[in-house]
């Protein structure tokens, strides 16, 4: 989390870095910074905030030079407030420096600068850096980056100029994103891609422990060693506009509505009607090693942790492997059982999320093979894994995951179906009827999109309510705990999801006259089992809002009101259902008044444990 910029060129730098920052605020938007050069001086403008606040305080007070430094926050350490903001300085501001991550022995680097006679103003974590860079600066700024990098134990990407070095732009990662972006007379820094597209669209991207030197003119990488290194241009070949809201209020809004589109291209090319293969491009997993296996894991954060869950389903019902489904904080630090007959599979829209990041590297560590399931070409997950599967939802921006949780799930099935086929534990038949849904799937979303008004009605109906309960069974369990973290992320409003079977050993406590019940009624097999657990609801008071099959109007009888998805295979009727909640949350959210693509609190990618 956090997102940094920087500049080095002939233009004004602060436009291009406030206008990259915006492209970073998913990353954390609790202050924001610019620090610019000019005329031997480093003049810094940095508010707590929106980042709206530090752009009109750029228009207020401008600062002028052609290189200069950013950072839009998530705070870890020290309160959001103007003074921790960055960037960060030593004390006569000669050195500036932002940063993405977690300094873990800062306090201990802290008590020595302090002894040492350094003051410090802020209570961050970052501010050490300043200082430590200031004291260990010899003869020039890369040598003291290279000299303070050494002592920090932790997780840094790293933005640094100084007055005493000047012309040049220092960065450097390790277990935190950053990229180079290659211009014309003028180069670039940032966290993520969109923050330099509009400037070029030919990036280096970084390794751990490599170190750039930026100048006007210039890009040089060199390792921990200090050895140059012969990096690749990376040629980005989407579209700044994609990652722009195109005519939407919110890019949740926006994102919702690509899903259809994000799902073709998900599967074309690699399933198709006339074509009975499965083609997963990049996974080169084949039978035989496919028969060492006997483990699988999955591992993931938030909304891929709830695609990884289905994931399970999947793989175990196809491929008749057991799986085992985690978040990826408690996977890496329990000391699971792994060995070379692990296979890992990680699902991370960012490809950043350090857990994730983390728990693929254990497993790597001890022998095991690791697939990903990734949305960022060129992320860290998807270079470090032996096998990548890019989701190709194209960016998604909102702090809530939509379109890259659907198309997670086609990959998953796409997975569970190409290894089912291979272990010969389904019939081709079978494979077939699951691939024909799964080509649907589109149309089933545009179904659900066709229904929008109607949700929206009963959003701004409901929008007061401050508990829901979500329940359902099998898949649609896995449904409704992503639709509950969906409304509790962007509205505020505390929901549960429970498997319903489950809710009488405790919650149904919480039932009285007036809950809204929102009751997930799309597996066939247990539509049954369901009716008798609205009822059981129901004779509590409660208020049924369900989402069933069309062909299960008995629904009807039991429910105050329902929403339907296109008859389907049961197993592929969570991705249009799913749809349904995301357009629920989004319009509480918006009735609500809340800020529905930067909820409060979160940030896109959590690259800090
Ligand atoms: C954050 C985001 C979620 C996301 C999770 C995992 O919490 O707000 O939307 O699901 O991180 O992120 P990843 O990039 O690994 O999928």
């Amino acid at each position: 989390m956090c997102g940094i910029v920087g500049y080095i060129g002939d233009k004004n730098a602060s436009p291009i870095l406030v206008e990259g920052l915006k492209k970073l605020e998913y990353r954390g938007y609790d202050s924001a910074g610019v620090a610019v050069y000019d005329d031997n001086k480093i003049n810094i403008r940095k508010k707590k905030g929106r980042l709206a606040i530090l752009d009109e305080e750029v228009q207020k007070n401008p600062v002028k030079g052609s290189m200069g430094i950013g950072h839009t926050r998530w705070a870890t350490h020290g309160a959001p407030s103007d003074i921790n903001s960055h960037p960060h300085c030593n004390g006569d501001c000669s050195i500036a420096i932002v940063h993405n991550g977690i300094i873990e022995n800062y306090m201990e680097l802290k008590e020595e600068l302090i002894e040492k006679g350094y003051r410090f103003l802020s209570e961050t974590d970052t501010e050490v850096i300043a200082h430590l860079i200031d004291y260990l600066y010899d003869t020039d700024i890369l040598s003291a980056v290279q000299a303070a990098v050494k002592k920090l134990k932790g997780s840094f990407a790293l933005g640094v100029m100084s007055t005493k070095d000047p012309g040049k732009i220092i960065a450097i990662r390790k277990d935190s994103p950053l990229v180079v972006g290659l211009g014309e007379r003028e180069n670039f820094i940032a966290s993520d891609i969109p923050a330099i597209l509009n400037h070029t669209r030919r990036v280096y991207l970084l390794d751990d422990n490599e170190i750039a030197i930026l100048t006007q003119d210039n890009v040089t990488v060199l390792d921990k060693y200090g050895e140059e290194v012969g990096k690749q241009v990376f040629k980005v070949d989407w579209d700044a506009a994609d990652a722009e809201k195109g005519g939407y209020d919110y890019f949740m809004h926006k994102e919702i509505h690509e899903q259809p589109k994000a799902l073709r291209d998900t599967m074309t090319s690699r399933i198709s009607r006339e074509n009975d293969d499965i083609v997963l491009d990049q996974i080169k997993l084949g039978k035989e090693e496919l028969e060492e296996i006997n483990k699988v894991y999955i591992v993931a954060c938030g909304t891929a942790y709830h695609a990884g869950l289905v994931g399970k389903f999947a793989i175990e019902k196809y491929a008749r492997i057991p799986v085992e489904t985690e978040i990826a904080s408690e996977f890496r630090y329990r000391n699971p059982i792994i060995d070379e007959k692990t296979l890992l599979i990680v699902l991370s829209q960012s490809g950043e999320t350090a857990d994730t990041l983390a728990a693929m590297r254990q497993v790597k560590e001890h022998g095991g093979r690791v697939m990903a399931i990734t949305n960022v070409i060129g992320s860290t997950i998807s270079r470090e894994a032996d096998d990548v599967m890019y989701t190709w939802a194209g960016p998604e921006i909102a702090v809530a995951s939509t379109k890259a949780y659907t198309t997670q799930l086609v990959c998953v099935y796409m997975i569970a179906l190409h290894l089912g086929l291979l272990k010969e534990t389904i019939t081709k038949d079978y494979a077939d009827k699951i691939r024909e849904a799964l080509l649907r799937a589109p149309e089933d979303i545009e179904y659900v999109l066709k229904q929008e008004e109607k949700i929206k009605e009963f959003a701004y109906k409901n929008f007061k309510v401050e508990d829901v309960f979500f329940l359902g069974r099998g898949l649609d369990n896995y449904v409704a705990m992503e639709g509950s973290l969906k409304m509790k992320e962007i509205s505020y409003i505390h929901s549960e999801a429970y498997p319903a079977g489950e809710l009488k050993h405790g919650t149904i406590a919480l039932v009285v006259d007036g809950t809204i019940i929102i009751a997930l009624c799309t597996q066939e097999e247990l539509f049954e089992k369901m009716m008798s657990n609205i009822k059981e609801v129901k004779a509590r008071g409660a208020y049924i809002l369900a989402f069933a099959q069309e062909k299960n109007k008995a629904i009807e009888k039991e429910a105050d009101e329902v929403f339907y998805i296109k008859d389907t295979e049961d197993d592929i009727a969570s991705i249009a259902t799913v749809v349904y909640l995301q357009i629920l949350a989004y319009y509480l959210s918006v009735a609500r008044g809340c800020d529905v693509d930067k909820p409060r609190n979160l940030a896109k990618s959590v690259t800090v444990e």
